[in-house]
């Protein structure tokens, strides 16, 4: 599939047949895309948590407020991360860089995020968003629909995935296929409204 089909055909969809395994390579392949997608500084904050246990699924549906789509769906992706990333042995995210550029990027690093806790928890944040639109376009060439979800109880979640101290949920993603299409868009703002030329 097309790169521009898949932005156009990606929708958030809500019922899914609830038999459909996916395939253990089309997984594969998704989050293998996934972890391709770009951080600041290659950072690589996110920590994937693949729901396979039914019984977790369907307390994890609970915390949803009983969204359907958590326990129907293929897959139930939890999307979380390590706020503290950026200070976890930063030399790993340099490994294949040329010495001197090691050598400037880790002190960058650290004058970048050090003492500066909104940044740190910004970065993680976007970081996973921008791997989620890389699950939900990857999910969405293979032949899958998705449904991105921040709509469950954040500390209740925290307790059933054992959320590690200084890690967030940044949000979960069920992809599957599709029982019913998506309800028609919501209603996009105009370009025009949205982009602006050299400033506000
Ligand atoms: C961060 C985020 C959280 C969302 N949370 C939920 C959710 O909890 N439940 C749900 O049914 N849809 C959820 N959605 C789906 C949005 O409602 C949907 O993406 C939006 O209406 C645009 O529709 P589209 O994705 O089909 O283009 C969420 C989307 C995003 C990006």
């Amino acid at each position: 599939m097309k790169v521009f089909q898949a932005i156009e055909e990606r929708r958030a969809v809500k019922h899914y047949q609830a038999d459909s395994e996916m395939p253990a390579e089309d997984f594969k392949k998704i989050m293998s895309a996934v972890i391709l997608s770009p951080t600041s500084y290659n950072i690589q904050h996110w920590r994937f948590i693949r729901v396979t246990d039914k019984v977790h699924r369907d307390k994890i549906k609970e915390a949803a407020w009983g969204q359907e789509q958590v326990a129907a769906a293929s897959e139930l992706v939890i999307l979380c991360a390590d706020i503290n990333a950026w200070n976890d042995r930063p030399e790993r995210y340099v490994a294949n860089s040329p010495q001197e550029t090691q050598d400037m990027l880790l002190p960058m690093m650290e004058a970048f995020y050090s003492g500066k806790e909104q940044i740190q928890r910004d970065e993680a944040m976007r970081s996973c968003g921008i791997a989620a639109q890389t699950m939900m376009l990857a999910a969405k060439g293979l032949g899958y629909d998705s449904c991105p979800m921040v709509g469950f109880d954040r500390e209740e979640l925290a307790r059933l995935i054992r959320l590690p101290q200084g890690y967030v949920i940044a949000m979960m993603i069920a992809i599957g296929k599709a029982e019913k299409a998506a309800y028609p868009r919501g209603g996009q703002l105009p370009l025009e409204e949205v982009l602006c030329e050299n400033h506000f």
